[in-house]
């Protein structure tokens, strides 16, 4: 168990992402478009998902192995039922310090108004919120179910109201569906929220093999913090910890900040620090990987703690990802198998 665990080309391992169901309530477009996941569409059986003591135990491990970060995704994480009960279990973790861990969520925020207290109860301490529009018309065909944005912007002051902040937002920039939104929102955001709300503009990828991504339809960060810049001017902040996938900026009148993840147009996997593990216990080193390693088989083979480390270790010490660096050049792998979906792996 000798920490920091680093990958060949000398990235951490710090930061867990964990896939609590593959399940969503939202249909959107760059995610689980309406055509490719219908009716007809089999969503993992409930044996197939690990457990939240399976959850819990696989967590601790990676804790012990230096990881200072949980997020959890989903799919739409709030849909797992008792989700607060395995936040309270993971929250109960300390690392070899002692200290707890930080844990995250990221959510579409649909049903955020109604879980935001029990999920600080929990010992839930911030939330990430995905929201694309202002505008209910555009958001309700981007979650392509009509679901209307007053109910997740309830949820974020739901979030807020029960100490849950700040809150980051994520928005997915796409050309000609939202990208008129991006004053109107990153307005509403300052004059509303200031410092408590964190809006992220996230650029369009092509993650998962079904959502149609075209290189016209990504807006670059630097066009999207120029058009917010003539309106208000920003000022860089300076780094945050390693591994962070957001570049700040923050208002120069003091009223919070904003940020850009530019997966496409700035690559960020030279410290990419980030393992994700999917519903069914199958690791993924990369959020372009396409089959992933099982660990489930070991989890329910009564392997020891010990021989789970050596299975994580191996395949951390394997790792050469770095898509988002390789995208569009010579050295872009081709992938053998469709690459994992993004409400499979989570965000
Ligand atoms: P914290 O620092 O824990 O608050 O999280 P964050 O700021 O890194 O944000 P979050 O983890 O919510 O990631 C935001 C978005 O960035 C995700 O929803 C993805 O769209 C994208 N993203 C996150 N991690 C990666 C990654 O490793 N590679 C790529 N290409 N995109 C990522
Ligand atoms: N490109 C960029 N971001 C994406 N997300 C999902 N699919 C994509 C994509 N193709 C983001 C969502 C959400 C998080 C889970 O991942 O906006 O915030
Ligand atoms: Fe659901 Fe999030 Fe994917 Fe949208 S991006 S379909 S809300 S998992
Ligand atoms: Fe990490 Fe892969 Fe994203 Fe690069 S593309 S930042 S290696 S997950």
């Amino acid at each position: 168990f000798d920490t920091p665990l680093l990958d060949p080309r000398g990235r951490a391992l710090r930061d867990l992402r964990i896939s609590v169901t593959d399940r969503c309530n939202f249909r959107c477009s760059y995610c689980m478009p309406k055509e490719v996941f219908d009716d007809q569409h089999h969503f993992l059986p409930h044996a197939s998902l690990l457990s939240f003591e399976e959850i819990t135990r696989t967590a601790a491990v990676f804790v012990r192995l230096g990881v200072r970060k949980l997020r959890l995704t989903g799919g739409e994480p709030l849909l797992r039922r008792q989700i607060e009960q395995l936040i309270a279990q993971l929250s109960a973790l300390r690392t070899p310090e002692g200290a707890p861990v930080d844990i995250a969520l990221t959510t579409n925020g649909s049903i955020l108004a109604r879980k935001a207290q029990a999920l600080r109860a929990g010992g839930l301490r911030r939330v990430t919120v995905s929201l694309d529009a202002l505008d209910d018309a555009i958001f309700q065909r981007m979650n392509d179910v009509g679901f209307p944005v007053a109910e997740v912007l309830a949820g974020i002051d739901a979030a807020l109201a029960a100490g849950l902040a700040p809150v980051k937002l994520n928005m997915v920039v796409k050309r000609g569906t939202n990208d008129h939104e991006i004053v109107p929102m990153a307005r509403y955001m300052r004059d509303r929220y200031g410092d408590r709300v964190r809006l992220r503009f996230i650029e369009f990828m092509d993650v998962g093999a079904t959502n149609g991504w075209r290189m016209d339809e990504v807006v670059p960060s630097a066009e999207v913090r120029a058009r917010i810049q003539a309106h208000w001017p920003l000022q860089p902040l300076q780094d945050g910890p390693a591994g962070e996938t957001a570049e700040r900026w923050r208002y120069a009148d003091g009223r919070g900040e904003v940020g850009f993840i530019s997966s496409v147009t700035h690559a960020f996997c030279g410290d990419c620090n980030r393992m994700r593990l999917s519903t069914e216990g199958r690791l993924f080193t990369c959020l372009f990987g396409s089959q992933g390693h099982d660990l489930r088989d070991l989890i329910r083979g009564g392997a020891s703690d010990e021989t789970l480390a050596r299975r994580i270790r191996q395949i951390w010490g394997a790792r050469q990802d770095r898509y988002s660096e390789l995208r569009g050049t010579q050295q872009a792998p081709t992938a053998s198998a469709p690459r994992v979906e993004m409400h499979y792996i989570g965000g």
